[in-house]
């Protein structure tokens, strides 16, 4: 979790306040990763005799990026006017993982007192341990209970016992990386190095935005190699100065600015041209030139990391005039599940194509068994589409929670399909069991939200759901949008079936009206308001329901935990009377969604069972459903669709009964306590 964001400027004069400023916003975009802490390291106004380098500057403070904000100007010894043609600012903002959320434990962590480096870090570095041990026994002192301190202890290390003076900075961080076992993603600062950027990333997200005064002269930074063998060892070989050799995308690099953070949402804003760094890239800034080099090229490699350019518009992720993000996201539903669909559906020939597995269906089809896997609302979304995906592909359907699946070590095969289902793309466990899955052979197939995550691109294909950013923590647009791409992929599977043409068809024709359908749900926000207003002040709240609908209840249920902190569950009606009928009476808050599909009858059985025992249900129904509604203490009367579709209905009054009761409870929708965005830890 954690989210980076530094910014380099050479030769484009910025006064300090605007270097604040910037660092600050970055973050600010970054806090739906953790928000506990948050630091920056910037370069003092004193000049030091040692080498003439500057002093680097640490800021930190516990609490959210807006109190680093106010800390920043309460520094009276720099000067906020003061111009910095060239300087490098590093920022971060944590969830904590090692040590207790406070200033120390805060990013950017230092290599001594003299703040000689100070890195950020997004990750967790297993084997901190050992090298602390290390370090200590050789005579370096840690401050901070943190994983991350180990990283600007061993650089200095390296750079205390380097056999040359002309080491590169970036060799330096190559030399470290090879020490560390875990994930990273990792943004160094030296004031030996002073205007210059490394930065590094294995398993966790990192990206550069590149800014230039002039034109951008290349449309890609080819990769440097060593290959001089190497790799494990502190005593490593001597890679070749990279500074003559750095890339320039500019000329002579004056007039450059760069971004790195670990999503584009901050960067966007800047610039829209951005290079995601593969696993293991070390990629410097040296007099404004950027350059990236690896050790050694292995076969089938990309020897080059394309400038791409970002088609997010910045309004997509700003607020506008919602009081929170999530309740934004949740608004946007029609559109985005629109956006989901668009170009791939075609209402007229009832063909749908998703562009990302044509390739793969013949492979696909011809598969033992179809395995799809996620963590949270993800999960929940194979949850919902399982019954559909088996129906319309006449395969096996396994869904998995990706923790439990490794766990479990579970069989996979060569014949296997698997999907991985991930908003972030960058869920650690859920990458864990791709790579899992990968080493066995399997095809892997990604369903995500993040263009050029590591599920992306770690996949062997896979499915874009273009639900736009999501920066609410609680997932909510991304969860339809999956459900739709997943529909979507079984009517793919399906298009030959002759016995299934009329089922397709009439999925199809709930597809082309669902947009409009999510807008009449909307509208019934108020009535669901005036629900959240009764039940605001309780401790628990059940959801129960089944069938195609027995995944809104696990979904409803982790929206109003998650940001709420009511105890709340979704119950599976089959099962009520196993267990969950002894909660049943009079005070208990129990929310039931009763369909007119296959287990209607079903449902009705259960609503007499809890009203028998003198509970008070508020039923999510068809519209006009009397037989329900005489039974109920209040009812929510949604439209109704193909019952396979109807979960994307009857999810949203659970969104938006989450919502009202955090606002009512006076707890900050977007950041729930304890949570982040992109679980990027196991
Ligand atoms: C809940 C929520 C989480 C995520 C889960 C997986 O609202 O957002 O349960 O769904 O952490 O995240 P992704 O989809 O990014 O893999």
């Amino acid at each position: 979790m954690c989210g980076i964001f530094a910014y380099l400027n050479y030769c484009v004069p910025r006064t300090r306040k605007e270097i604040f400023e910037l660092l600050v916003k970055g973050l600010m975009r970054l806090e739906y990763r953790g928000y506990d802490s948050a630091g920056i390291a910037v370069d003092g106004d004193k000049n030091t005799t040692k080498d003439n380098n500057q002093d680097i500057v640490l800021i930190k403070k516990k609490g959210k990026v807006k109190a680093l904000d106010e800390e920043l100007y309460k520094k009276d010894c720099m000067n906020l006017e003061a111009v910095l043609g060239t300087h490098f600012g590093i920022a971060h903002t944590r969830w904590a993982t090692h040590g207790e959320p406070n200033a120390i434990n805060s990013h950017p962590h230092r290599s001594d007192k003299n703040n000689e480096f100070v890195v950020i870090h997004n990750g967790i570095i297993t084997n901190y341990k050992e090298l602390k041990k290390y370090l200590n026994s050789k005579g370096y002192e840690f401050e901070s209970e943190t994983d991350t301190e180990v990283i600007p202890k061993l650089i200095k290390y390296v750079y205390d016992n380097r056999e040359r003076d002309d080491l590169s900075f970036s060799t330096l961080v190559e030399r470290v990386i090879q020490q560390l076992e875990g994930a990273f993603a990792l943004v160094f600062k030296s004031r030996y190095f002073p205007g210059e950027a490394v930065a590094t990333r294995r398993g966790s997200p990192l990206l550069i935005g590149v800014r230039s005064q002039h034109e951008l002269s290349a449309e890609h930074i080819p990769i440097q190699y060593n290959n001089m063998g190497g790799g494990g060892g502190c005593k490593l070989h001597n890679r070749p100065e990279d500074s003559s050799t750095a890339v320039s995308v500019t000329g002579d690099g004056k007039g450059m600015e760069y971004y790195f953070a670990s999503d584009a949402s901050a960067i966007i804003e800047h610039t829209n041209k951005v290079i995601y760094l593969e696993d293991d890239d070390i990629a410097a800034v040296v007099s404004g030139k950027l350059s990236i080099h690896r050790l050694n090229r292995q076969a089938g490699e990309d020897p080059v990391r394309a400038i791409q350019t970002l088609q997010m518009e910045l309004q997509e992720i700003m607020k506008g005039n919602f009081e929170a993000f999530m309740q934004k996201e949740i608004f946007e539903q029609p559109e985005s599940v629109f956006n989901t669909m668009r170009g791939r559906i075609c209402f007229e020939t009832n063909k749908v194509v998703l562009g990302g597995l044509k390739d793969h269906l013949k492979e696909i089809k011809r598969c033992r068994r179809l395995i799809v896997i996620g963590c949270g609302t993800s999960f929940h979304a194979a949850v919902a589409t399982r019954q559909i995906l088996e129906e319309l592909t006449e395969l096996p359907v396994m869904v998995e929670l990706a923790s439990d699946f490794l766990d479990r070590n579970t069989p996979v095969f060569r014949d296997d399909v698997c999907f991985y289902i991930s908003q972030s793309g960058e869920t650690a466990d859920t990458l864990m069991a791709l790579r899992y899955c990968k080493e066995r052979g399997a095809l892997t197939v990604g369903v995500t939200n993040t263009v050029g995550s590591s599920i992306c691109r770690e996949t062997d294909c896979g499915v874009h759901i273009n639900a736009g950013p999501e920066i609410g923590v609680a997932s909510t647009k991304a969860y339809t949008s999956q459900f739709v791409s997943l529909i979507m992929f079984g009517l793919m599977m399906s298009e030959d079936r002759i016995s299934l043409q009329g089922r397709r068809l009439e999925i199809i024709n709930g597809l082309r009206t669902l947009p409009d359908m999510i807008k009449k749900v909307l509208a019934l926000d108020k009535n669901i308001k005036s629900i959240a207003d009764e039940l605001y002040e309780q401790k628990s709240l059940l959801v129960m329901g089944r069938g195609f609908n027995y995944a809104t209840c696990l979904e409803g249920a982790l929206k109003i935990k998650e940001i709420t902190y009511m105890h709340s569950e979704g119950i599976l009606a089959g099962e009520l009377k196993h267990g969950p009928l002894a909660l049943i009476d009079k005070d208990m808050p129990v929310i039931m969604i009763i369909m007119r599909d296959a287990c209607y009858t079903k449902c009705q059985n259960a609503l007499q069972q809890v009203t028998a025992r003198s509970g008070r249900p508020i039923i999510l129904c068809c519209q006009d459903d009397p037989e329900v509604s005489k039974n109920a203490y209040k009812t929510i009367g949604l439209p109704q669709t193909v019952d396979c579709l109807q979960g994307i209905l009857s999810v949203i009054p659970l969104q938006l009964m989450s919502f009202h009761l955090a606002v009512l409870r006076g707890f900050d929708v977007d950041c729930p306590r304890n949570l982040a965005k992109s679980v990027t830890v196991e």
